[in-house]
């Protein structure tokens, strides 16, 4: 191979490996804020297995191996916002039903609620995440993760007085997801 040929040969190599040794930051954007591998900041961010568990599927997709916990802190808070979007779906559902209760009917419509509220919240905090406002003085961000946290848990008090709800468990984890996001959160010093 001419020395031509042999650069044109390793140019490429040399910028797949810089990708592979995440010299290139893929996501994360916030200036000063620590670097980790998802296990570590799944070990800090949670104190629990159960949580800890929670944590490493929620950020199974990050591909890297260190990014920025801004990175997590994000991805954390999409999570709670799918899962958010399929249980009010699945309330909708619920709701529509004539055939169930009307008592029911009204929990479902008030979970509808909760989880618009519980959305806008998210989506706040989400936007913060990407704006690298999360240690704003003016605005606390951890008391937006609480009212979201909160949001849930209106919807869980509401089904969980219902006979065997299939929105319980539902709520259960989404109040799960919402506690993990602000314990991602916290990676970042929110308070
Ligand atoms: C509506 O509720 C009834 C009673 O629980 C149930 O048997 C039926 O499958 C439900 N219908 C739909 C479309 O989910």
């Amino acid at each position: 191979m001419t020395m031509a040929g042999a650069f044109f040969f390793l140019l490429p190599l040399a910028f797949f490996s810089a990708l592979i040794h995440h010299r290139i930051p893929p996501v994360s954007a916030c200036p000063n804020v620590p670097s980790m591998t998802v296990e570590a900041a799944c070990e800090k961010a949670t104190g629990t297995l159960l949580m800890y568990e929670l944590c490493k599927d929620a950020l199974r997709d990050v591909t890297y191996p260190s990014n920025g916990v801004d990175l997590y802190a994000l991805v954390g808070a999409k999570r709670a916002l799918a899962s958010y979007d399929d249980t009010a779906r699945a309330a909708g559902t619920l709701r529509g039903n004539a055939s169930l209760p009307g008592d029911e009917r009204d929990a479902y419509a008030s979970c509808e609620e909760s989880y618009r509220a519980a959305t806008d919240t998210m989506d706040r905090v989400a936007a913060a995440l990407v704006g690298c406002r999360f240690l704003d003085d003016g605005d606390d961000l951890g008391q937006v993760y609480r009212d979201g946290v909160a949001q849930v848990e209106g919807c869980r008090d509401r089904v969980m007085k219902l006979p065997a709800s299939p929105l319980y468990a539902r709520s259960l984890v989404d109040r799960n997801l919402a506690v993990l996001a602000y314990f991602l959160g916290k990676l970042l010093g929110v308070q």
